[in-house]
């Protein structure tokens, strides 16, 4: 099973630039476009979808969104308005009417528990007593089952000061929750606009690339509220029984794939191929050899 995460798209309205410079609607048609060929079994999208919550912004999203082929899931980060998000999206239907914007999908080995840690009015994100409540029955009906938990604001510091500021009210709740569960394969976030991963709360937790625009790697605290146009980019978390949840963090080629030069004939990649199948046997027959880990 393929698990696409896109976060912070921030969309603009038809035709305006991110920052009068940034195409960041180009830059996420790009990236559904390079999902499609990769085939993911769902996309979550973390939040942030759009710059400022507004309906001409959402309509981007919608037709942008409308050309993936997989099922798309929302949530929404401290850009959005959910009620905004919910008119806009009328089918997703697991998206509730009114109240938290929190849901599960069930259809896969792996059970998606998606949310909603926004908090109308700021930036900053909450875990509140409602919500610990609404995630740990959902736990405790999926216990034993593998579970991914994907969430806007990281529970966890990222030592970017200016964006931990804006960072989640109640994570130290939430960490005594997940520590208690022991099928949760990872906690995946949006908000920090950087790749970063953590071991938290006895899981991993991650936060994929933003689509749209990179926050400045400003651990010293020099580099106050700048952004950078990098390539867009995305995590795809794949899970198989026999190897878990992996994760690769991707951003778009800039060149169409090549091998190296001494591999340009086909006798030469045949005979690397040949070597590295001899190899791979060597090391799962040791693994067969030496039981579980
Ligand atoms: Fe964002
Ligand atoms: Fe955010």
């Amino acid at each position: 099973m393929i698990v696409a995460q896109i976060t912070d798209t921030h969309l603009t309205a038809n035709g305006t630039l991110h920052a009068g410079a940034i195409a960041v609607n180009d830059k996420l048609r790009a990236v559904i476009r390079r999902l499609n060929e990769l085939a993911p079994d769902v996309i979550l999208v973390t939040g942030d979808l759009t710059a400022d919550g507004k309906p001409e912004e959402y309509e981007q999203l919608r037709d942008i969104l409308g050309e993936a082929r997989a099922p798309v899931y929302l949530i929404p980060g401290n850009h959005d308005d959910a009620n905004a998000l919910r008119s806009y999206f009328p089918r997703h239907s697991y998206l509730s009417t009114e109240g938290f914007a929190h849901y599960v999908v069930d259809d896969y080995p792996l059970a998606l528990i998606g949310l909603d840690t926004t908090v109308a009015g700021t930036h900053r994100g909450e875990m509140c007593a409602a919500r610990l409540d609404w995630l740990e029955a959902r736990l405790e009906e999926r216990r034993g089952k593998p579970v991914l938990i994907f969430m806007h604001h990281p529970p966890f510091r990222s030592g970017i000061w200016w964006m931990d500021a804006i960072g989640l009210k109640g994570r130290r709740k939430l960490a005594r929750l997940v520590s208690r569960y022991d099928n949760i394969e990872r906690v995946v976030c949006g908000h920090l606009h950087r790749p970063i991963q953590t071991r938290w709360a006895g899981t991993v937790g991650s936060v994929a690339p933003s689509t749209a625009f990179f926050v400045a790697l400003d651990l010293g605290g020099q580099k106050f509220m700048t952004l950078h146009d990098e390539p867009a980019g995305f995590d795809l978390h794949v899970w198989s029984e026999r190897d878990g949840l992996v994760t690769h963090t991707c951003s778009l080629e800039r060149s169409e794939g090549f091998v190296p030069d001494g591999l340009l004939s086909s006798e030469a990649l045949e005979k690397v191929r040949a070597e590295l199948k001899r190899i791979e046997a060597e090391i799962e027959a040791a693994d067969d050899r030496d039981g579980p880990a």
